[in-house]
């Protein structure tokens, strides 16, 4: 099916419509500034405009940098403190008329390597790190997400992974690649003693140039590098949202919880 996928960011919001059969973009790939407050409505303002500029049917599925849990955000990075307690998925059901489905941004990524990219087809515990801004993680046992796993906050040596190892932190200190690998090797090497996966996929802008670094890492688990760069976000919150129209589909079972658009006045409520 054709889902829209949208990628939330600190600096830009970029939206697509997805082939979920294949995870191949068939829309141009829409991206738009993230307005200056990060805050819930500027931010849900945005996502209205890109919605309804690509059409599409369905559930919408979004990545956002926080921890979501029930289509709540709980946790806020580099996006407004606002987020924090926000009921997302209905905020953005209500802006665009559309029902939402929310998750993580590094969990959304996971989704679209493991259906479609580096992790396809693999058991086993897989572990995707998205090297950026902050160091997201999405882990998953037999293909089967653990969400909200936020490995980029353990310690390293009395400080945050992400703030001693994340792409950004190479650039803010002009780090040389070989002194920036070992940083990212030794938390790497921290997070394998804690999670032991079978396969660890590396994504971000950063794997652009894969030569640079990858070569110089230690990990027990063999590494791969994400398939999906730029459009990871998209394209697995687009995977999201086919999977849970595709379980309303179905005969009841738990479903994935999202906000649906409250009824047109005058409707009557079903039982
Ligand atoms: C946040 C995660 C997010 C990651 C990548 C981290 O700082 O805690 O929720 O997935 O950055 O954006």
């Amino acid at each position: 099916m054709i889902r829209t996928g949208v990628d939330i960011g600190g600096s830009g919001i970029k939206a697509g419509l997805v082939d979920t059969g294949t995870g191949e973009l068939v829309s141009e790939r829409l991206r738009v500034a993230t307005p200056a407050g990060r805050d819930p409505a500027g931010i849900a303002g945005v996502v209205r405009d890109l919605v309804g500029q690509l059409g599409g049917e369905g559930t919408v599925g979004l990545g956002m940098p926080a921890v979501v849990t029930n289509g709540q955000a709980r946790t806020a990075a580099n996006i407004d403190q606002s987020w924090i307690g926000t009921d997302a998925a209905t905020l953005f059901t209500d802006a665009t008329g559309r029902s939402c489905l929310v998750a993580n941004d590094a969990d959304v990524a996971g989704v679209a390597e493991m259906a479609h990219g580096a992790g396809k087809g693999r058991a086993g515990v897989v572990l995707l790190l998205t090297l950026g801004t902050g160091i997201g993680s999405a882990l998953f046992v037999d293909g089967r997400l653990v969400p909200n796993t936020e490995l980029g906050h353990i310690e390293v040596r009395g400080k945050e992974g992400e703030r001693r190892a994340a792409a950004s932190v190479r650039d803010a200190k002009h780090l040389s690649w070989a002194d920036w690998a070992a940083r990212l090797d030794e938390y790497i090497d921290t997070v394998e003693r804690l999670v032991w996966p079978d396969l660890i996929i590396l994504g971000g802008g950063v794997t652009k140039q894969p030569d640079k670094f990858v070569p110089m890492l230690n990990s027990r688990a063999p590494i791969a590098v994400a398939r999906f760069r730029n459009n990871a976000g998209i394209i697995g919150a687009a995977l999201l949202a086919a999977t849970a129209d595709a379980d309303d589909a179905a005969p009841p079972k738990a479903r994935p919880r999202r906000a649906a658009p409250a009824p047109k006045r005058g409707s009557h409520a079903k039982g």
